[in-house]
């Protein structure tokens, strides 16, 4: 049995989660949330802050599994990660020419081996396609025979000083880096089926202080966009315009049901609650002035997407996580307004414990970096205690998820 500990360090709210790993199930065993110190618009500007936040959800998630974390693993948004495409050639040089692990390990190590500067670090490095003797479309080498195999391969990297935050950060939270996760990938991971994740599907993970554009086509990741209209936009215009505290706008936001726009629900009562302001708020005044944001947000998203050449993946629709996919009558909101379908994404894969956590999209981005680390462990003690016969079926298929799930992630350089 495997224990690990991932945190995802939002503007809105520092999430820790504790996962068990047994016989290829997850389960989640500890569940922490603190209010975000020192967190802007998805980045850590100040450590020391954001640390202590991290510290606060940690030791809750740790009350909760009865166990301490020495280390975990942080998740980063798309904003601070660059993704650059490299190739590797290698030449077969064994005396069967069967291509055997430690090919590809040469090659993945080799892909990894560009010169990003001292102020990038590369956190993983995921293959996207093998050529054997120039044949295209070779999913998994492994096994086969050749004289030279080529590989694509996508590096994710982030700066040394995001990098330091991170590591700050964890510090100040008495726990180690263990690494760092790509957030975007993971999320495809754990959110998209097979099919959606090789014809392509866009998810967009809208959170406090940004909304996130991550673009998957043809079994991979190719675009991740932030914007900083989020949840808290939606807020200060309710606060700005009814003159009432933030508190207030945000207990406003999450009270309202957007369904009353599409005529789902008619409200008898058309006033909310007593405010500082001394008045009633009104809530259709209210719902006209989140329609309006939320409207532009998503417009903002269709014209990136459009700007981006990625218009034929709006007809497959979208995936919605994060905070604010919790407002109430959203997506019946989103696809009574728009053409593409909306729906909140779900994990695809199954995570046992508890239930209000794993479908909660708040949740959504610390679920996908559990699940991912998971992959991990899973993969790593599958090898170590396979059968010696690495022509095995099984052995194939455990070698390729090594290969092509999340290799390098958290590898120190
Ligand atoms: N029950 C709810 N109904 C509506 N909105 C909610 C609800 N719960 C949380 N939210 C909103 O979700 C947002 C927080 O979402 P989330 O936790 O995904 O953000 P974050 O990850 O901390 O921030 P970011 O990703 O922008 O750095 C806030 O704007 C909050 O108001
Ligand atoms: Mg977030």
């Amino acid at each position: 049995m495997s224990l690990f500990g991932v945190a995802d360090i939002g503007t809105y709210s520092i999430k820790t989660l504790i996962g068990e790993l047994d016989n290829g199930v997850i389960s989640l065993v500890g569940v922490g949330k603190s209010d975000s110190e020192g967190v802007r618009n998805g980045r850590i500007i100040k450590p020391q802050q954001a640390g202590n936040s991290l510290s606060e959800a940690t030791r809750r998630a740790e009350e909760m599994a009865s166990e301490n974390l020495k280390s975990l693993y942080l998740g980063v948004g798309g904003k601070l990660l660059d993704f650059t495409t490299n190739e590797a050639t290698i030449s077969i040089t064994s005396k069967d020419r069967i291509v055997g692990q430690n090919d590809i390990n040469r090659l993945m190590d080799l892909a990894g081996s560009i010169d990003v500067g001292t102020q990038k670090r590369i956190i993983s490095t995921i293959p996207q396609d093998f050529r054997l003797d120039g044949q295209e479309g070779v999913s998994n080498p492994l096994g086969l025979q050749g004289r030279r195999l080529d590989m694509t391969a996508t590096l994710v990297t982030i700066n040394e000083k995001s990098m330091k935050n991170y590591r700050d950060t964890a510090s100040r939270a008495g726990l180690k880096l263990a690494g760092i996760l790509p957030t975007p990938v993971c999320l495809g991971d754990l959110l998209l089926t097979e099919e959606e994740y090789r014809r392509g599907k866009l998810i967009l993970d809208f959170g406090m202080g940004k909304t996130e554009l991550i673009v998957f086509k043809q079994g991979q990741l190719v675009d991740s966009r932030s914007f900083s209209p989020g949840g808290k936009n939606l807020t200060k215009d309710l606060a700005a315009k009814f003159n009432i505290t933030p508190e207030e706008a945000r207990e406003v936001k999450h009270e309202v049901d957007l369904s009353v726009l599409a005529g789902k629900e008619v409200s008898t009562d058309n006033s909310l609650g007593e405010y500082t302001n001394g008045g009633k708020l009104d809530r259709e005044k209210v719902l006209s002035v989140l329609s309006a944001r939320l409207k532009e947000i998503i417009e903002m998203i269709f014209s990136e997407v459009r700007q981006l050449g990625h218009d034929n993946l709006l007809s497959y629709g979208i995936k919605v996580t994060g905070g604010n996919a919790r407002l109430r009558g959203l997506m019946g909101f989103f696809n009574d307004h728009f053409e593409p379908e909306f729906e909140i994404g779900r994990p695809k894969r199954k995570i046992i414990g508890i239930e209000d956590v794993v479908e909660n999209p708040i949740y959504g981005n610390v679920l996908a970096l559990l699940s991912s680390c998971a992959k991990r462990t899973e993969v790593s003690k599958q090898l170590d205690g396979r059968a010696s016969k690495s022509s095995s079926l099984l052995s194939r298929v455990i070698q390729k998820m090594r290969a092509i799930s999340l290799p390098n992630i958290g590898r120190d350089r």
